[in-house]
């Protein structure tokens, strides 16, 4: 049982965080921006905006947590794009703020970075890799990174693979975007030339929460077991939910416009992860089979 304080615990990640720590019987305190969530687990919340240097040091050091899981950012490529000021305080200078406030109280910090720093041309991506960010929230999360390694002595920093599942409290996440628009009878474009090793949030709560337990220190690369396409996956949950199959429209990534550049294949290795951590990394039916039944 540890003294945990959860940032971004209205999000997706962070509520699935919250609910399994909660459950694991930990003390915690989950962290909101803009809406407290309803209901939940029976945590303590509080408000914090990574953009005020201040308020953030001082309810950190009022919080004195033993362990802190990072996981609040503008998480939007396209919102990134189009406020790139902001994006730049909240991702990159606000995770600075939050890594010197954790080592002046001395928290352990876990944050969370994606597999967008890297830009996709030669994939599978491990923690040596040289990342080369294509988007403006690529270079956000990479700087992010980077002032949570430089400021926080034995932080850890885990790379993720896009998010599936449903919410535990808050947020959303790719498959209940895919959901939600099929049960309004809408077409959703799914790209047969985009990969990913997509995880779902559940899995993922628990790997972090193993890491945060764990001196482990430095880069790790959590992510699902398996390489997949986005056309691949809608497929696939849509078998499994009792979607209309005429609702899936197969595209290429050059058919849809978007603000951010997306890269074409950033699948994480997770050879470190599987020595380091017990929690085991499920593959995408297994993954959806935990998530929709
Ligand atoms: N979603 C993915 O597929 C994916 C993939 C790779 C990496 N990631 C990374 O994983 C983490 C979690 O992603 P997610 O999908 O769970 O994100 P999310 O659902 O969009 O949640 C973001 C959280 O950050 C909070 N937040 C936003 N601006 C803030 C500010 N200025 N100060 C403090 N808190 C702020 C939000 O609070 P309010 O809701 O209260 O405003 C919310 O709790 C992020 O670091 C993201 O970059 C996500």
């Amino acid at each position: 049982m540890a003294r945990l304080l959860i940032t971004g615990g209205s999000g997706f990640l962070g509520g699935h965080l919250t609910a399994g720590a909660a459950l694991a019987g930990d003390e915690v305190t989950a962290a909101f921006h803009t809406l407290r969530p309803e209901g939940g687990p029976p945590v303590r919340w509080i408000r914090l905006d990574l953009e005020d240097e201040r308020a953030t040091i001082e309810l950190i050091r009022r919080a004195a947590p033993e362990i802190v899981l990072h996981t609040a950012a503008m998480s939007k490529p396209d919102d990134c794009e189009r406020d790139p000021e902001r994006a730049k305080r909240v991702n990159a200078r606000g995770s600075g703020i939050l890594a010197r406030a954790c080592a002046a109280v001395g928290a352990r910090l876990v944050a969370v970075s994606t597999d967008l720093v890297f830009d996709g041309k030669t994939p599978p991506y491990g923690e040596v890799d040289a990342p080369r960010p294509i988007s403006r929230y690529g270079w956000t999360k990479l700087e992010a990174e980077r002032a949570v390694l430089e400021n926080a002595p034995g932080a850890a920093v885990a790379r993720i693979a896009l998010l599936y599942g449903r919410p535990a409290l808050g947020g959303s996440s790719f498959s209940e975007w895919l959901r939600t628009s099929w049960e309004a009878g809408k077409r959703t474009a799914l790209f047969n030339d985009q990969y990913r090793t997509m995880i779902g949030g559940a899995n993922l709560a628990a790997a972090l929460l193993e890491l945060a337990r764990s001196e482990f220190r430095g880069l790790i690369h959590l992510a699902g077991s398996e390489r997949i396409s986005r056309l691949e996956f809608g497929r696939r949950l849509g078998a499994r939910i009792g979607a209309d199959p005429a609702l899936i429209i197969p595209a290429s990534m050059a058919d849809v416009p978007s603000l951010a550049s997306r890269p074409a294949d950033v699948s994480l290795e997770i050879i470190l992860a599987c020595r380091v951590l017990r929690t085991p990394f499920l593959d995408c039916r297994e993954g959806l089979a935990a998530a929709y039944f």
